[in-house]
């Protein structure tokens, strides 16, 4: 029987940089997370994350337990990363890799932002052989912000109605990787997971 209770889905914001756009494009999809009855969000934001200059990865992540956590909890990721130089920003690498078996056949989706016309397809294609690392599952249907400047106002609203029908396909896509994802870890024996 496949579980109908909501899907714990973290999102993170992939960047720290000052003034980033990608705040508005993080913020938003996290509210489409927050009214939907199928999944239970949770906030990230890489510049929460006070990584030390001289040491890295699973060894540290005793310094993050609320990621820690959300991660071992979560059925699904969302992550939301600009492109820099057609790469992922090193700050949002360096919170992924505080864990690692934790991600296991969990399932992943990507929003990618750009200032250029590509909205972020370069750096998604950067990070899929990573997550793929991390035993994520990733989704094909990513969101794509381009030009992102333009598309938001000063409040932080966005101005492009057609994002709404995207963004439900985005999620719906996700949902079910997460709830197949979620019943197989259950149902479905691996020396990955109990
Ligand atoms: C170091 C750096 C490299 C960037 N490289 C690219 C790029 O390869 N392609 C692109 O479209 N925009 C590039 N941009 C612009 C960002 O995509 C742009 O700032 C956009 O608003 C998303 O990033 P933000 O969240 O930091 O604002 C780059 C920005 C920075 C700071």
């Amino acid at each position: 029987m496949v579980d109908n209770a909501k899907l714990f889905i973290p999102i993170i914001l992939g960047t720290p940089r000052k003034n980033r756009e990608s705040e508005n494009v993080a913020r938003w999809v996290f509210k489409k997370m927050q009214e939907r009855d199928d999944i239970d969000a949770q906030f990230f934001d890489v510049c929460d994350f006070d990584l030390p200059q001289a040491h890295y990865g699973t060894e540290i992540v005793h310094l993050f337990p609320e990621w820690r956590d959300a991660i071992i909890k979560a059925d699904g990721l969302v992550i939301v990363t600009p492109e820099y130089n057609h790469g992922y920003p090193g700050t949002l690498k360096a919170v992924l890799d505080l864990l690692l078996k934790e991600y296991i056949h969990k399932a992943v989706a990507f929003v990618g932002v750009s200032a250029g016309p590509w909205g972020g397809t370069r750096v998604i294609e950067a990070c899929v052989p990573m997550v793929r690392e991390l035993g994520l599952a990733v989704t094909f249907t990513d969101l794509n912000f381009p030009s992102v400047k333009s598309k938001f106002d000063a409040n932080g609203n966005l101005l492009d109605d057609a994002y709404e029908k995207r963004v439900h396909g985005f999620l719906d896509e996700l949902a079910w990787m997460a709830r197949s994802l979620k019943w197989g870890r259950a149902n479905v024996p691996s020396k990955f997971h109990t």
